[in-house]
């Protein structure tokens, strides 16, 4: 696949369903965007992904449609009501999932994207097989979220060992770790997470008691909950020149177009 320069492939993995990778994906595209990144959040899990409920999209426009007519993704790409990214979504079911067995009908519709967008960020699914492997090994960056337990903990360790020793890819240099919804009273501390794991550690996001309610209860953008700020701590990490764009000097830019 095209490596540019000046785009980002991020990939969102676990190896545990649930730990926030799709929340996550979310709101790290939500906060891109604001800093005027174009951004895809590209949803790549072969059974139903979440996001064509989330956010009241056509289900049956999805990266399925795009891998047989590659030159008409701009028809399968759904833009987000009030919010600047734009998402391709997975197959609507396993089944129709399944035809996307090959990495080589990806490489064009990602060849594609990477020419519209600045940040493609790869919601993954909860499993691991070729693809999502060979997917995590064209990334810049993998986003491996975790939660502060054991199962979480070592179903990571061990299928990342399986990656490099099954692979000659060398996935783990570009890991970050994510420590999703921790409490006050966990048993088990960051630093023995990032012992047990061995890998680099980005930031902590605290487990938010109103997160799913706000969310549901949204009507039209994206609520600035604690996982946006979380996500907003690992955007400055990954672009830490990014500067957001004030709005002042983008009503000057709009009134000097019109004259
Ligand atoms: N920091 C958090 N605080 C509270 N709730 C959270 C947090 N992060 C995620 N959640 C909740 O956890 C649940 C699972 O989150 P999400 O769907 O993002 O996980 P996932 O890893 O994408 O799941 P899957 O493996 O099924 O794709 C959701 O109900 C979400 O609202
Ligand atoms: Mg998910």
């Amino acid at each position: 696949m095209e490596k540019r320069e000046d785009n980002k492939l991020i990939s969102v993995c676990s190896f545990k369903g649930g730990t926030g990778k799709t929340s996550i994906s979310i709101n790290l595209a939500k906060v891109a965007s604001e800093y005027e990144i174009e951004t895809l959040l590209w949803e790549m899990d072969k059974n139903p992904g979440s996001l064509s409920s989330i956010f009241d999209l056509d289900p049956n426009t999805s990266i399925i449609n795009a891998i047989m007519h590659p030159q008409g993704l701009h028809y399968y790409i759904n833009h987000v009501k009030n919010e600047k990214f734009d998402i391709l979504l997975g197959p609507s079911d396993p089944i129709i999932g399944e035809e996307i067995d090959d990495i080589k009908k990806l490489s064009e519709v990602l060849n594609l994207a990477k020419n519209s967008y600045k940040l493609i960020i790869l919601d993954l699914g909860p499993y691991l097989d070729k693809i999502s492997i060979q997917l995590m090994n064209e990334s810049d960056l993998i986003l491996l979220i975790i939660e502060p337990e054991v199962s979480s903990i070592s179903k990571a360790r061990v299928n990342i060992d399986l990656i490099c020793k099954k692979t000659e890819y060398d996935i783990e240099n570009k890991i970050w770790t994510i420590v999703n919804k921790t409490k006050v009273f966990d048993n088990i501390t960051i630093s023995q997470i990032i012992d047990a794991l061995k890998l680099p550690f980005c930031t902590k996001i605290a487990y938010d008691i109103t997160y799913r309610s706000q969310m549901n209860r949204m009507e039209s953008k994206i609520p600035e909950t604690k996982l946006y700020k979380g996500c907003k701590k690992i955007f400055k990490k990954i672009y830490p020149e990014a500067k957001r764009p004030e709005k002042g000097r983008k009503l000057f830019l709009k009134k000097t177009k019109k004259i």
